[in-house]
């Protein structure tokens, strides 16, 4: 990765757009009319205001927000045909606005499809699943399955949103016995670039369904998610810090975790090493959670032998764990990430760098509350025995964007180089966790990329998800 490449990338999302009131324009005159709204409106401050991230508040010339799908699917067709006549009606797809990637989920100038009130979920018992709106948040979602005694695999923060994380893969408490979220999904509901809405499942259009498990914002807008759901009551986890001169203990342990994490798949572990400015602490902080009833479960014995500073660990609902992990919003953020092989080695040498930038940091920037977080944790056991590595830096003023940017794709690459001398490396980047320039759909392979290429080409012949949707991960550019 060339970081010019990326401030290049960056710029080419401030730039793209075009003509662009016309498109607005056309929206306005279909039934539409009432939920398109321009930049004076309360409706679109308020949805500006609820991305997570300050870096991907981009200001588009209108939004529109949809209540079904039939509603998602005039806004596609009208901004599709808007477009034959008068160029450039570009726009973005937004669920729950928690991508960090500038562009993703938001666009400048150009109109956003704001799917927030596609927010329902309903359980059926009778096909034991659950249908959710890609808007939903997991918090909705949990509480409501809480009701009727079952749950799904989800996110781990209760904030995030539905859409871009179960098209992005997935990662949850559950990976290790039901693997990723997308693997969960029985049907998807989507709109494509003609407007026609159909059902992606495994009997009919079965190659979009495998596509869209990874396939991001490429074949069209996903307007109702099918998960399996299975019976969930309270069961053990929480928070546990220690300080950070148990991290050489960490790493081996969470290496001797992922090698066993198989015969074990209730358990679920990530480690992150957190320096937090206005407390100055560094501190080792792990989410240690076991989808049973099982208090201190052998699978952590390791982490109960390093003396901790603080433990919420106890017996407690999905929701209330995934309420614990949220991570507070209105920040400006980083999020980068590789894969590596399980090695204890790798894991030492990103925490060593991280601890290395924070005297530099208190030296040069400008934030005085910021948060950097090197996390760790299993990947799901179908991808064999590897270490998901995440840079997750956040900082409170904009003028430290080019530090924090700068230092974190530097981080990133050493922490390649050292994966690579210790032939450790792994090529698979995950999407829901890259950052600009870095490339998940590429990493997913050559036959991958050809399948999703043809299936592209197959739901969507025109690229309007390439080009008339230019932000996200595309796999024209993969
Ligand atoms: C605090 C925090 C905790 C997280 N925890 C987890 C976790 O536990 N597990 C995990 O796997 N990830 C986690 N993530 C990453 C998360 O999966 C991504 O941020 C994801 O993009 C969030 O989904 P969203 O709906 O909020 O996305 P958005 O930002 O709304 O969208 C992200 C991308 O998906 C596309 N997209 C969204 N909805 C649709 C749709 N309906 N149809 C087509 N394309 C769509 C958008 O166009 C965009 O490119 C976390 C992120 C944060 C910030
Ligand atoms: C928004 O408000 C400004 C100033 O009050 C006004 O000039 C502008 O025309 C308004 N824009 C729209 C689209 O209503
Ligand atoms: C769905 O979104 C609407 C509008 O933001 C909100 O009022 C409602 O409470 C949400 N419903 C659920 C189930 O979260
Ligand atoms: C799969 O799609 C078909 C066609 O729309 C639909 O009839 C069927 O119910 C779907 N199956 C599932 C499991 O949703
Ligand atoms: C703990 O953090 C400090 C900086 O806060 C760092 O200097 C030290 O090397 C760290 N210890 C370990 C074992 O990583
Ligand atoms: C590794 O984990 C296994 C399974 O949890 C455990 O039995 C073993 O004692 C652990 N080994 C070390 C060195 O911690
Ligand atoms: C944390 O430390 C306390 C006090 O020593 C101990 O009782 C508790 O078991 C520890 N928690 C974990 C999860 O190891
Ligand atoms: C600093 O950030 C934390 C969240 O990480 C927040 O709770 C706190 O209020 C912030 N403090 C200041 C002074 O902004």
């Amino acid at each position: 990765m060339k970081l010019l490449a990326v401030i290049a990338a960056l710029s080419v999302v401030k730039r793209i757009g075009g003509t662009w009131s016309p498109c607005c324009e056309a929206l306005k005159s279909t039934s539409l009319r009432d939920q398109v709204f321009d930049p004076n409106s309360t409706q679109y401050r308020q949805s500006i205001e609820s991305y997570w991230s300050q870096d991907v508040r981009l200001h588009p010339t209108c939004i529109v927000q949809p209540y079904s799908p039939a509603d998602v699917s005039q806004a596609v067709s009208t901004l599709v045909q808007a477009n034959d006549h008068r160029p450039h009606c570009q726009f973005a797809v937004r669920s729950g606005g928690h991508s960090t990637v500038p562009g993703a989920n938001n666009i400048h100038p150009g109109v956003t499809l704001d799917l927030s009130n596609l927010n329902a979920t309903a359980y059926d018992p009778a096909t034991s699943t659950a249908s959710i709106g890609p808007g939903a948040h997991w918090d909705s979602v949990y509480s409501i399955l809480f009701q009727h005694g079952v749950a799904v695999s989800g996110g781990r923060a209760s904030n995030v949103g539905v859409g871009g994380l179960v098209t992005g893969g997935g990662n949850s408490f559950f990976a290790a016995q039901y693997g990723l979220v997308c693997d969960t999904v029985v049907n998807f509901e989507i709109v494509l670039a003609d407007g026609r809405i159909i059902n992606a499942n495994r009997t009919s259009h079965a190659d979009l369904w495998k596509a869209l498990k990874g396939g991001s914002n490429n074949f069209g807008v996903v307007t109702r998610i099918d998960l399996e759901v299975f019976q969930k009551d309270q069961f053990w986890g929480g928070v546990v810090s220690y300080d950070n001169h148990t991290m050489p203990q960490q790493a081996s342990a969470l290496v001797n975790f992922t090698n066993h994490i198989v015969e074990d798949p209730y358990a679920s572990l990530i480690v992150m090493l957190q320096y937090t400015a206005n407390a100055d602490t560094n501190l080792v902080t792990n989410a240690l959670h076991y989808t049973e009833p099982v208090a201190y479960p052998d699978a952590f014995d390791a982490f109960y032998d390093m003396s901790n500073v603080s433990d919420t660990t106890r017996f407690d609902t999905l929701g209330a764990f995934t309420d614990e992990l949220n991570q507070a919003a209105d920040f400006h953020n980083l999020f980068l990430t590789l894969t590596f092989k399980n090695d204890a080695r790798v894991i030492q040498y990103a925490a060593d760098l991280q601890n290395g930038i924070i005297e530099d940091a208190k030296a040069y920037v400008k934030s005085t509350n910021y948060t950097l977080n090197t996390v760790f944790q299993p990947f799901p056991a179908l991808f064999g025995k590897i270490g998901l590595y995440l840079i997750d830096w956040s900082w409170e003023n904009e003028a430290d964007n080019e530090f924090f940017n700068d230092r974190g794709y530097r981080v990133m690459q050493e922490v390649q180089a050292c994966a690579e001398r210790l032939r450790a490396e792994y090529r698979f980047i995950y999407l829901n966790y890259a950052g600009p320039g870095q490339n998940p759909l590429q990493s997913y392979g050559e036959d991958n990329l050809i399948e999703l290429t043809r299936v592209a080409k197959k739901y969507d012949p025109h690229g309007v998800f390439q080009t008339q949707v230019p932000g996200g991960f595309k796999i024209s550019q993969a």
